[in-house]
């Protein structure tokens, strides 16, 4: 009700980005507050060990993650933790620090409740993220999503990927290879097969080797894919990702499809170029969740995010074979208390199905 009817309109009055980076202001002054980030923990944590699950060689203490896009330059994850979250994903960080494109550049369609972006990878570097990393380790589970650059050309993408991985990957829990956003020209082009599989192969050699240098486990690499991609191509990544000895697949980023959106179409032509998240690309993910699991066959770890907004939405996911799910635009419309709420709602689903462990859904409605 407070979030709501009060808190969430006036947030909405202003500007998409600058609301962004104004609430984040006051996460972190709030944070300074003794007992403030105990007292959020109190509403939103759920401990029930029947959400934990074990994998990507970490144990996640429930399967509700934060998205990449929301703390790109690894600065907020500390305080983020409060909020119920079983993992954070930070990034898209690149191995050259760049703006972006120019603003305005986020929108939201609540009458779709959607946001419209096209940031382009507005970040401070990897260079600066891993100096901010090594002065606040991660107090959760820490993906890495790392990208290309925007002035590197797609024949030198390897290598931009390379820098960015070598540099992070000390401080990851998983890494992303994030080659699905619409916002840097060229870098869809990735998920072609051939310069795919050479960029993964190119990562899980420089992991295995990185692993033997600190003398420590590989991390787990995962590839981000776009919803828009077809199915044979879906299924296609399946295979290049086996070959190239990949954990797992996220899936999905966001999308550069107008249709069935109930915002008017002379509105978002207005708003311009840029990707669709949040409800609108539910379904498809969810689609492509279930494409990935049954293709798999167990042998790759999915994550599933796109459009959820509660249990229902994350029951869904996981049903159709997400391990994990992934929130963004959900959270922006469902507010501070929504990853507790969500949580909350899984159990009780278990419950009500007669689950003992949530594993135990991964995958039912897949149809294998
Ligand atoms: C404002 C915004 C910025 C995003 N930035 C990134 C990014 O930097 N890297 C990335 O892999 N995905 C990014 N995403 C995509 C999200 O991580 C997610 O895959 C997508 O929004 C679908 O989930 P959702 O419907 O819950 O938002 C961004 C999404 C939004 C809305």
């Amino acid at each position: 009700m407070l979030w709501s009817h009060w808190v969430r309109p006036l947030l909405f009055c202003g500007d998409a980005e600058k609301t962004h980076y104004r609430a984040m202001t006051a996460l972190s002054v709030a944070a300074q507050v003794p007992s403030f980030l105990s007292q959020l923990r109190s509403l939103t944590v759920v401990r029930d060990d029947r959400l934990a699950m074990e994998v990507l060689g970490h144990r996640f203490s429930n399967p509700v993650g934060l998205a990449a896009g929301f703390d790109k330059d690894a600065r907020w994850h500390h305080w983020l933790s409060a909020l119920g979250f079983g993992f954070i994903e930070v990034g898209t960080i690149t191995d050259q620090p760049q703006e972006g494109n120019p603003k305005p550049r986020l929108f939201r369609l609540p009458a779709d409740q959607a946001l419209l972006n096209r940031l382009g990878f507005n970040n401070g570097g990897a260079e600066v993220a891993r100096q901010r990393l090594e002065r606040q380790a991660p107090n959760i589970v820490l993906g890495i999503n790392i990208g290309k650059s925007k002035v590197t050309p797609n024949e030198l993408a390897t290598s931009s990927y390379l820098k960015s991985f070598r540099m992070l990957w000390p401080f990851a829990h998983y890494v992303t290879i994030n080659v699905s956003s619409p916002n840097t020209p060229g870098l869809r082009a990735l998920q072609d097969r051939q310069p795919l599989l050479e960029l993964l192969e190119a990562i899980e050699t420089e992991n295995q080797r990185l692993a033997q240098a600190h003398a420590r486990p590989p991390k787990a690499v995962l590839v981000k894919i776009a919803p828009d991609l077809n199915d044979a191509q879906v299924e296609d990544v399946v295979e290049i990702a086996l070959e190239a000895k990949l954990a797992g697949i996220i899936a999905t980023n966001t999308t550069i499809r107008r249709d069935g959106l109930k915002t008017s179409s002379q509105e978002i032509e207005k708003l311009g170029a840029g990707g669709i998240s949040g409800r609108p690309v539910h379904a498809r993910s969810c689609e492509v969740v279930r494409r990935l699991y049954r293709r798999a066959q167990g042998q790759l770890t999915i994550i599933g995010v796109g459009g959820i907004f509660n249990g229902d939405d994350a029951w869904r996911m996981i049903g159709a074979g997400a391990t994990l799910v992934q929130v963004y635009t959900g959270f922006i419309y469902g507010g501070p208390l929504m990853v507790g709420t969500i949580n909350r709602q899984l159990i009780e689903k278990m419950n009500s199905h007669g689950l003992t462990h949530l594993a135990q859904r991964i995958g039912q409605e897949a149809g294998n």
